[in-house]
């Protein structure tokens, strides 16, 4: 129907799923002010290891519990960050000894978190930096706590990229083949100074794809016009106007976002999204044939703040009842346009139609284009029937009649849900 560009990982699951869980995790929760907080403050990787690794000791970790919130928010994958940008590990490597095994912690957070999660259900997916602010041979450029050392150029001298390249092709290495199946690999990021030939990519979607031959990898890599190069685009922050394209063809894609912002534990940031926001979201990433990948950062002792976690709950709440308008679908065949204020997801395996009421109108809702197309209508929060015509008489008495008009009779009071949605059964 929707000719979507064949990938190399296995996406199949990934594009029925729709929902997953990003999580950002690492020594940043302790200054709770950002996760690039050592590149904002420009503080050498010395003065961070000093102030931060002797003290990280998430002692209320229960990766069970995590796993429980996002499975019951219908999240069906989860992404967590094996290294984000400040170097520092959260599994067991044999490459640094900057890992949680050597801060009061004292142990492997990965292992458990896999486990926890293929409990309830969920894939498995790796975010992997492959910018390091740690590494003694991570040359000292413009996205770097240090750009504006005096001595930089001098620095330089002694920091071999490619002594670096060796320990990041081998951690990644490492990921792909310590805990089993991985689903997703998402590695971030290039820019104008590191890019295909510093990371050297190609050789590095070798190894991955040999390592773990389904899985499912982003598009960070400085590999957007090589086949093979990524499965998935990945709009950050950000909703694509209508789907996600390249050179004229849909692509897989999947949008990452944020609850307030910032991706690590923000104790003080109050840009936080509603469950409304939240919901409509999802809604409008799959109604235009795209994942949602949300993310939590917990905080230095472990936990999904309270924030989080009510969203996560308000979320599973509506999805308890609405899931079937989201998994296993994408957007509506191009024939049909949602009417005002609507969003139309569509199910082809099933053959219906969801459609998401926004603004709840005064009874009546026109659907241009469906008169003869719908076989029986409902309500998908408690399965009520949803009578409809298709001679719309008030609508010609006065003047206004569409094309192939289906009129449904809505209940004047608004179901009590946080975006109700009518199922369409088409013909
Ligand atoms: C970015 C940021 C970051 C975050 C990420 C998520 O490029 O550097 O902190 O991890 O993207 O997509």
């Amino acid at each position: 129907m929707h000719d979507v560009k064949p990938t190399v990982g296995d996406t199949s699951w990934f594009t029925h799923d729709r929902f997953g869980l990003f999580i950002h995790w690492g020594l940043y929760a302790l200054p709770a002010r950002h996760e690039w907080v050592q590149f904002h403050e420009r503080t050498p990787a010395e003065e961070y290891e000093a102030r931060y690794f002797g003290r990280f000791d998430p002692d209320l970790y229960d990766p069970d519990m995590w796993a429980r919130a996002a499975a019951a928010a219908g999240m069906k994958y989860f992404v967590v960050t094996t290294k984000h940008h400040e170097g520092f590990c959260l599994w067991d490597t044999k490459l640094t000894g900057y890992t949680a095994l050597n801060t009061p912690c004292g142990r492997d957070l990965i292992s458990p978190m896999v486990e926890s999660f293929r409990n309830h259900h969920m894939r498995v997916g790796f975010y992997h930096s492959l910018i390091d602010w740690h590494h003694p041979s991570y040359p000292i450029q413009s996205i770097h706590p240090l750009r504006d050392h005096p001595d930089r150029e001098t620095l330089n001298e002694s920091r071999d990229l490619s002594t670096y390249r060796d320990y990041l092709h081998g951690q990644v290495r490492e990921i792909l083949t310590k805990f089993g199946r991985v689903d997703v690999l998402f590695l971030d990021f290039s820019y104008a100074e590191k890019g295909r030939n510093q990371w050297e990519s190609e050789r590095l979607v070798q190894m991955i794809r040999s390592l773990q031959p389904g899985i499912v990898l982003n598009d960070r890599l400085d590999l957007n016009d090589v086949d093979g190069g990524w499965d998935t685009r990945t709009p950050e922050q950000f909703m694509p106007r209508r789907w996600v394209e390249v050179n004229g063809q849909k692509v897989v894609w999947e949008t990452c976002q944020t609850f307030s912002g910032s991706w690590g534990y923000h104790r003080e940031e109050s840009t936080w999204k509603s469950v409304d926001q939240l919901i409509r979201m999802l809604i409008e990433v799959v109604s235009k044939g795209g994942n949602l990948l949300l993310n939590v950062g917990p905080t230095g002792r472990g936990e999904f703040d309270e924030r989080a976690l009510s969203r996560l709950q308000g979320i599973g709440e509506w999805m308890r009842r609405h899931g079937r308008s989201i998994y296993g679908c994408t957007q509506a065949p191009d024939e049909f346009a949602a009417p005002q204020d609507c969003r139309l997801t569509y199910n082809p395996k099933t053959n219906r139609m969801y459609v998401h009421v926004f603004a709840w109108p005064f009874r009546h809702l026109h659907l241009d284009g469906f008169g003869d197309r719908v076989a029986y209508a409902q309500l998908l929060n408690d399965a009520s029937e949803i009578p409809m015509s298709t001679s719309a008489p008030h609508e010609s008495e006065y003047g206004a009649a569409g094309q192939n008009t289906l009129t449904l009779d809505l209940p004047v009071v608004r179901p009590n849900v946080t975006v109700p949605v009518i199922e369409l059964f088409m013909r």
